[in-house]
């Protein structure tokens, strides 16, 4: 490994900035790759307490939480089983009515089981709200949620997150595995997306 290059925009010199070319619609990181790293492992931990002697299934939502369910799994001790579904987005109008369309569904049986569901970030809820209703209705043995953030504001507070990386201000992010129109999910940091 050769030493680092010159930094990115901003001081981003332990926050993997330096790996990744500043670009024009990125604007501050609000979560560095060292936070991320030390969440991750709370949580996990957090997570390998709780489910002592099960086995989980960890169903992640895609594709949002790809990167968080590749690291949060490792962070687990102990056996887990990764499962993955697909929602559509959802423009205004579902949005009030709270249609959440499933594109993708579960691989493995959830009737018995412990899951463990992953977002990456959790806005309205409206997603979250729908996935739980609709993996309880398989009779799992225990539904748990988790999300890498949560955004802030009153139209969620009543959801009850068991586990949550970080809160954040209602900015549009992008990064570790979120989008803005499909790019910028290989950045290694959750930063402030300023496009349009
Ligand atoms: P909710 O159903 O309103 O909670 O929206 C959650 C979904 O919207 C997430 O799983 C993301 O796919 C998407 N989303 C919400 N906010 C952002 C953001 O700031 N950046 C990227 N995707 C977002
Ligand atoms: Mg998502």
């Amino acid at each position: 490994m050769t030493d680092s290059g010159p930094q990115g925009q901003g001081d981003r010199s332990d926050d993997g900035g330096d790996r990744y070319p500043p670009a024009g619609d990125v604007g501050r990181v609000l979560v560095t790759e060292a936070e991320i790293v030390q969440r991750t492992m709370e949580i996990g931990s957090e997570i390998t307490k709780d489910l002592q002697g099960e086995t989980p299934l960890l169903v992640g939502v895609l594709k949002g939480s790809v990167i968080f369910v590749a690291d949060l799994m490792r962070a687990i001790a102990g056996p887990v089983e990764l499962d993955f579904l697909a929602v559509s987005s959802y423009g205004k109008q579902t949005q009030s009515t709270g249609v959440v369309k499933i594109l993708k569904d579960l691989d493995n049986e959830v009737t018995g089981r412990h899951i463990v569901l992953i977002e990456d970030i959790v806005d309205t809820g409206l997603t979250l709200r729908y996935l739980i209703n609709y993996l309880e209705a398989k009779n799992p043995a225990s539904v748990r949620t988790c999300t890498l953030l949560l955004r802030q504001g009153d139209h969620n507070e009543d959801l009850a997150i068991d586990y949550v990386g970080f809160s954040l201000p209602p900015a549009f992010v992008v990064g570790y595995g979120l989008d803005a129109r499909q790019k910028y999910r290989n950045l290694p940091y959750i930063a402030e997306y300023t496009g349009d």
